[in-house]
């Protein structure tokens, strides 16, 4: 299914390495020599109790894994205040968020630590068994199980097709897209998204997305845009701006 991806199995996980290669229908390594002397780009590997994607460069040490734990200056409190602009975005009186474009899950992660119910889609195999395993170990924090609370359900799917035959009309859908980087090269890429380009490319679909994630909310659209891109959905009821990025809010009533 995926021809520059493969498993690398070094005995860390309980779960065989092949077992996750067959549910992906990739191949299995079983040691780094092996891997470094293929002609495959990425590897996925336990390491430290995580699923982590690989490349090349990182096969000897380290990985990109869902991170499950706040950002750098984000309150460890829950849940986090609501006074950032990704916030502000999202609508004070929104309680449940569709995310339909789930990544790495670092804007699902921070809605959820925001007290939003979050639902994530996202149709990358590889990408969503990364967060099915980020998601397992956001289960065991203490801070999690003390107060009970309702994790993010993960779907694995077109969020095309798939928005329309959500059992709950959500509040808000979140879109974040993969836009053509503004030059070839983007030094300021970070490495997990770059990589995640390089693994799957750009979200062509992105306009039809938009139309079925218009469909299917109750109140609103947020689109995380680089601000060199268009607007997704035409001019937006309201702009939430970042630095490099910015919000468009497209609101339904
Ligand atoms: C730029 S990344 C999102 C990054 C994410 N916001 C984060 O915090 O890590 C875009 C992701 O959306 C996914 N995606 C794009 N179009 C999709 C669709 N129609 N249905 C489901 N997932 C989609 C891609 O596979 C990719 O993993």
């Amino acid at each position: 299914m995926f021809d520059n991806l493969a498993v690398l199995d070094q005995g860390e996980s309980v779960l065989p390495g092949q077992h996750l290669a067959d549910r992906l229908s990739i191949p299995c390594f079983k040691n780094i020599d092996q891997a470094k002397q293929s002609d495959i780009a990425f590897f996925l590997c336990y390491r430290n109790g995580c699923l982590t994607l690989l490349d090349q460069q990182l096969l000897k040490k380290g990985g990109m894994r869902v991170e499950v734990d706040p950002r750098q200056g984000e309150q460890h409190s829950w849940p986090a205040p609501k006074n950032n602009q990704f916030a502000l975005a999202l609508g004070k009186k929104t309680v449940s968020v569709v995310d339909a474009t789930t990544g790495w899950a670092q804007d699902s992660l921070a809605m959820f630590r925001m007290g939003f119910q979050v639902t994530c889609i996202e149709r990358s195999p590889i990408m969503a068994v990364l967060v099915e395993d980020g998601l397992k170990r956001l289960a065991e924090k203490d801070w999690v199980k003390n107060r009970q609370l309702r994790l993010p359900k993960l779907i694995q799917a077109n969020a095309i097709e798939t928005l329309a035959t959500l059992d709950e009309t959500p509040d808000c859908i979140y879109l974040d897209p993969m836009f053509p980087p503004k030059r070839k090269k983007s030094a300021l890429a970070k490495k997990n998204i770059a990589v995640l380009r390089d693994i799957l490319g750009d979200d062509v679909d992105k306009q039809q997305l938009f139309a079925a994630a218009w469909q299917a909310a109750a109140c609103r659209v947020v689109v995380k845009s680089p601000d060199y891109a268009e607007p997704l959905g035409g001019k937006p009821n309201m702009v939430y701006q970042g630095k490099l990025l910015r919000y468009d809010v497209y609101l339904k009533k």
